[in-house]
């Protein structure tokens, strides 16, 4: 069985320790929020942002996915946020700088131990040189450790690596391009890291695009300003759509039945296509069916 695609074009982080942000996020378009307990909280904001996030998670609904970002189970905020996190009804987790299969391993067994429900998921960032020389191993380890995505954290890579990637991302690339291959192996989800200047729509909207073509899923997003761009960048466009619909109209023709190959104004389309095209139309139908939850439950009273 193959579960329903879930779109996963933009992911916006918000800090817990901000009641604004987490008031404001349940309104917003994206398609998952990132409630983040780690690297936007000072440490003597810690404590009261996970009691704040408890209570908010418990009191707001969200149409898309709601994940929360704890501090590392090795630091002194790691296991509660853990249990928090575990008790509070999110789709996922998301674990900082994971390095190695043993690490996940331990959470997963945490959660496993609490009887955790199964479709509780562990997403991982990958922002550290072991992490990255690590990942082929730690997305091969996917099915026994519940994760599901894999998050790349540019921001950590550079202060560990000291490199300084510009506008294009040249430096990063082999890295990013490593990051997308292992999770296309291993079938799960793969997001690109965060654009901090986020005043600048035109960078973020080119960077978008390249992460697209590099075959990420989606885009991690620190503001509300991005998440449109994302939406349009990563979601099927509109041509994208009218195509798929006529390969599947096309092979679905009884003169075309039983046929490996075809032509569609006068390009060859194989059954490959259309595969792809119900794809990319499943994705399209979860993307309309949370617009519709979402509009349903903004005009509720
Ligand atoms: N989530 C939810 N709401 C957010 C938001 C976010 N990430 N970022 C900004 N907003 C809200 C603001 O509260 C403000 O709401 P209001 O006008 O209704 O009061 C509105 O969006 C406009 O925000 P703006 O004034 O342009 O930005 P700011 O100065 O309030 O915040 C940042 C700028 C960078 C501090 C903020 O965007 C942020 O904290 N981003 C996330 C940081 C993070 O999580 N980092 C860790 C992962 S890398
Ligand atoms: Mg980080």
């Amino acid at each position: 069985m193959t579960l329903a695609p879930r779109p996963r074009r933009s992911l916006l982080f918000v800090p817990a320790a901000n009641a604004r942000a987490l008031e404001k996020s349940v309104s917003l378009a994206a398609d998952g929020l990132i409630y983040d307990l780690e690297d936007s909280a000072a440490p003597q904001e810690k404590d009261a942002a996970r009691e704040r996030l408890r209570d908010h998670l418990a009191a707001s609904r969200f149409p898309g996915e709601r994940i929360v970002r704890i501090n590392p189970l090795d630091s002194s905020h790691g296991t509660e946020d853990l249990l928090m996190a575990r008790g509070a009804g999110v789709d996922a987790i998301l674990l900082p700088k994971v390095e190695t299969v043993a690490g996940l391993r331990q959470v997963a067994d945490a959660l496993a131990e609490t009887d955790a429900p199964p479709s509780l998921r562990l997403w991982a960032m990958v922002e550290t040189p072991r992490g990255i020389l690590n990942v082929a191993e730690l997305a091969a380890a996917a099915p026994r450790c519940r994760l599901d995505a894999l998050v790349v954290g540019p921001n950590d890579i550079a202060l560990s690596t000291g490199i300084e990637p510009g506008q294009g991302r040249a430096e990063l690339l082999p890295w990013l391009m490593q990051i997308v291959l292992a999770a296309k192996a291993h079938g799960l989800s793969v997001l690109d890291g965060v654009y901090a200047d986020f005043r600048d729509i035109a960078g973020y909207e080119a960077e978008c695009a390249a992460g697209r073509r590099m075959g990420f899923d989606g885009k991690t997003l620190i503001h509300p300003a991005q998440i449109a761009p994302a939406n349009a960048a990563f979601g099927p466009s509109p041509e994208a759509v009218a195509g798929a619909e006529r390969v599947v109209a096309a092979f679905a023709d009884p003169s075309n039945e039983g046929k490996g190959v075809i032509q569609i104004d006068g390009r060859m389309v194989e059954r490959l296509h259309l595969e792809q095209a119900r794809q990319l139309l499943a994705v399209q139908a979860a993307i309309t069916a949370t617009d519709h939850r979402r509009t349903e439950g903004s005009s509720r009273p």
